[in-house]
């Protein structure tokens, strides 16, 4: 296994380079599905979910060919609908596949996803949109079983208790744009991986009203055709780097994004006295004036809120402001694994319920830390880049899920972060306490 190894202490500056976005590509390789024919997606950034994506589509009998690093074509023209356990396991998102295996083959067999360290997250919302749709959903033997032959248009709200669901309504829309009559999505989540889905469906040939909003109406069509789609960029990656430029108190350009992705993120940042300069149409560059900085209030909540994958990178950054920071979880009330992490580090956070209170300000300390998550481990590269001495992250296979190079584009910004096998390491650092 490889670490991390961070120097703190360096001011980070210079441009970055966002890449594609984790969560629109995923569900986008499951709607390639959808159409027979050939389909080109661009702008893929190249991660390990990514990779296990394509190894499912594969073994569903899609033939599969990577275009050089970030662009794969995807032809399924024969696929069946039965989704291996070992590597439905490893990803959650492919939960993706539900909707368009049915819509195409009138059958779908997916192993439910497991537990996950951000909390309990269910598919109930998924499957009561299928069956409000008229399918037979089963659970055999931890395997979801969905029979499609009596698909029909539905009207349908597709909220739950903690607002919207954003690969449900994927689901429910990859479901719905092959059944004829109209299908309507009330609740349907609006972030811009799901207006981004829309937009490639459009490209296949469906006809949804209201992309990007929280109704939507999807005209089935009898069928698609394959499509060539760029991916937008990350704006979670996007505002990783904002944020790494701030607690550094840097200055960087964060480029090839799309601003208006940012809004909730960029007004707690700006509110918190981060100055944030649009650049041209694709450009943001942060600077900070550490007399200026204040603490800051967070609420994570669905699309245009605050994002809750950003929560605990924010919660990093206000450990270096002074001042009380309260940051409270909407999505995923538990999902603040990186707090015991930033304890070992110095930092003054307590937790009452779905609340982190950040006590900002106090040095922090490198250490060896331990990553639980793909955000988290971002949480613990900030911290680390800033603390004294050295900070080892452990883990960081879940950090290749779903960030590109970061490494790489930290040392590239000034970071002293270095990738080292495991072994490298003092042995008295080799195992953070479990
Ligand atoms: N929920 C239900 N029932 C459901 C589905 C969801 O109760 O059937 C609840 C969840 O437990 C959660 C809330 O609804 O409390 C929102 O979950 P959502 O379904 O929107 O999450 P998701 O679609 O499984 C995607 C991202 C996550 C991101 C969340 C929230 C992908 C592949 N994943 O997950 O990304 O945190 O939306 O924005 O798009 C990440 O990238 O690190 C990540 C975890």
């Amino acid at each position: 296994m490889e670490i991390l190894r961070i120097q703190g202490g360096q001011r980070l500056e210079g441009r970055v380079q966002v890449s594609g976005s984790k969560n629109a590509a995923l569900p986008q390789f499951a709607a390639a599905l959808l159409s027979g024919e050939e389909t080109i997606l661009e702008n893929v950034p190249d991660l390990s979910d990514v990779r296990f994506m394509g190894e499912i589509l594969a073994h569903l009998g899609a033939d599969i060919e990577r275009l050089g690093q970030n662009a794969w074509k995807i032809h399924p023209a024969n696929i069946h609908p039965d989704a291996p356990y070992e590597l439905v396991r490893k990803m959650r998102a492919s939960i993706c596949l539900l909707g368009p295996l049915v819509a195409r083959l009138k059958r779908a067999k997916i192993p439910m996803p497991g537990g996950c360290v951000i909390g309990h997250r269910p598919i109930d919302l998924h499957l009561r949109a299928l069956n409000e749709m008229g399918a037979n959903v089963s659970l055999n033997q931890g395997v979801v079983e969905v029979d499609g032959t009596s698909m029909k248009p539905a009207t349908i709200f597709i909220g739950g208790r903690h607002g919207s669901t954003v690969t449900g309504t994927a689901n429910a829309i990859m479901a719905s744009v092959l059944t004829q009559g109209t299908t309507v999505l009330d609740g349907a989540a609006c972030e811009p991986e799901i207006l981004d889905l829309c937009t490639m469906l459009e490209k296949m040939g469906a006809k949804i009203s209201g992309a990007g909003s929280h109704l939507l109406k999807i005209e089935g069509v009898e069928k698609l055709q394959g499509c060539t789609h760029r991916v937008i960029p990350d704006r979670i990656e996007a505002a990783t780097y904002i944020m790494a430029g701030a607690i550094t108190r840097g200055e960087v350009c964060v480029q090839g994004i799309q601003p208006s992705h940012l809004g909730a993120f960029a007004k707690v940042m700006k509110e918190s006295g981060i100055q944030l300069q649009e650049l041209g149409e694709d450009t943001i560059e942060v600077k900070t004036d550490p007399s200026g900085l204040k603490p800051f209030e967070v609420i994570t909540l669905p699309h245009p809120g605050f994002p809750t994958d950003l929560q605990a990178q924010a919660c990093a950054l206000a450990c270096t402001i002074p001042g009380l920071s309260i940051l409270t979880e909407r999505v995923y009330p538990s999902r603040f694994m990186h707090i015991p992490e930033l304890l070992r580090m110095g930092a003054e956070v307590s937790l009452e319920g779905a609340n982190a209170i950040v006590r900002g300000g106090k040095t922090l300390n490198g250490a060896p830390v331990m990553a639980s998550d793909l955000r988290a481990s971002a949480a613990l590269i900030l911290a680390g880049l800033v603390a004294e001495g050295e900070t080892w992250v452990h883990r960081i296979y879940h950090l290749d899920r779903g960030y590109e190079l970061l490494d790489k584009k930290l040392r590239n910004l000034g970071a002293r972060i270095e990738r080292l096998p495991e072994s490298a390491l003092p042995p008295a650092f080799r195992s953070p306490v479990d």
